[in-house]
């Protein structure tokens, strides 16, 4: 008896200690929430592009579920819930704002979402640079840029007055993710427009298209660039060939984009007075991922997790896109590919870390971006 009611002092002691543990850590978890509303070196994140940060905006436009990703098994491991994102669960932009310390930035057509002070989301899946691309099915490239400068205009400007809202804007991370589907779709639809261009001359329009974009933005008083060149799309398993290899006429097309896009960056740097940005070398990351993806703790290179047939290339994940039947993996964290062409939670994860960090400089680093004034 006497060591059983030591026993019961004994966790009387422990169960004592827990709750003041407990509520030293809600007081201080309280004080933290408060700290983060206005934090000392807060700086905005603004997310332009298509699919690849998409965090559910095509979800209030009209559209098809061709461009759309809000039905299940999309958002499964995450969230539970589909949100509109193209994969299992978060993308890059929602895990460099948490590192940023910032909350999950909302699309900008979210209905009741009118506070932007930690930014806003205007990337629609299916855009390109290009206003033909995926003409009328998405929101297009210019359209994002016009409901950003809404924002500066309506609200930081007007809101927290000249001032302090050009500081806030310049002090802002802009991230922009835009060019594969004015690629993808020169081999996915008929357009008289695309097919009407040499591929220089196509190239040139897509990057003097994103050039202009990137210069609307900084005219807004935008400082801090993010970018990421192209991913070898061609090598995704909705665009592999019959004998599983990569489509080379569009990597043909990638490839050369990618060139462009470091000397267009070089050039901005010298035109505009303080323009800084970050160029995160996504084409090699995802090429080395497919190649060797033990290194990186995957399983699964080439085939998707969700969709039907070879690869799962037919993009069908979800049985809303015509085709009802398709497979499903058990765990997505082993592939790089969500569906046909977008890629899992645990891939955008890892590349997040990478573009967070940086690879060879510092100075590379949306860290550094996010860190400087
Ligand atoms: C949506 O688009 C379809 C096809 O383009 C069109 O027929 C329909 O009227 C549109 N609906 C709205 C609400 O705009
Ligand atoms: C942007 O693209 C359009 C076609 O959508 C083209 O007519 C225009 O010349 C391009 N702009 C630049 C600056 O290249």
């Amino acid at each position: 008896m006497a060591t059983q009611s030591t026993w019961r002092g004994q966790l009387i002691e422990l169960l004592l200690i827990f709750f003041y543990f407990f509520n030293f850590i809600s007081i201080y978890c309280f004080a933290e929430v408060e700290f983060n509303v206005v934090p000392e070196k807060h700086a905005a994140f603004f997310i332009f592009g298509d699919s690849f940060l998409d965090a559910g905006n095509n979800n209030y436009i009209n559209t098809t579920t061709l461009d759309q990703a809000n039905f299940w098994p999309y958002g499964q491991t995450h969230f539970r819930f589909p949100t509109g994102r193209f994969s299992d669960g978060r993308l890059v932009s929602d895990f460099i704002a948490e590192f940023a310390k910032l909350p999950l930035i909302p699309p900008f057509l979210q209905p009741g979402f009118h506070h932007y002070h930690n930014g806003a989301n205007f990337a629609s899946a299916g855009a390109g640079a290009l206003s033909e691309t995926f003409h009328g099915s998405v929101i297009e490239l210019k359209t994002q840029i016009k409901y950003f400068r809404e924002v500066v205009v309506t609200w930081l400007k007007r809101k927290l007055g000249k001032a302090e809202g050009g500081l806030m804007l310049s002090k802002a991370v802009y991230l922009f993710s835009v060019g594969t589907n004015d690629y993808m779709s020169l081999f996915l639809t008929d357009s008289a427009f695309l097919k009407s261009h040499s591929k220089s001359q196509y190239i040139e329009l897509v990057i003097g298209n994103l050039s202009t974009s990137i210069k609307e933005v900084y005219d807004s008083g935008g400082r801090k660039f993010g970018f990421l060149n192209l991913p070898p799309i061609g090598c995704s398993p909705g665009m592999r060939d019959e004998d599983g290899g990569c489509l080379e006429e569009l990597s043909a097309y990638t490839s050369v984009h990618n060139q462009r896009l470091v000397k267009l960056l070089k050039d901005l740097e010298r035109q505009l007075k303080g323009f800084k940005y970050s160029l995160y070398d996504f084409s090699s990351s995802l090429t080395d991922r497919m190649e060797n993806p033990f290194k990186y703790g995957l399983k699964e290179g080439k085939e998707a997790c969700c969709g039907t047939g070879r690869f799962r290339g037919v993009f069908s994940c979800g049985g809303k896109r015509g085709v009802k039947e398709f497979e499903l993996c058990k765990n997505p964290n082993e592939h790089i590919f969500w569906d046909s062409y977008h890629l899992t939670e645990n891939l955008h994860k890892q590349l997040a870390h990478e573009i967070w960090r940086g690879s060879s400089s510092r100075h590379s680093s949306l860290k550094y971006l996010f860190q400087t004034i």
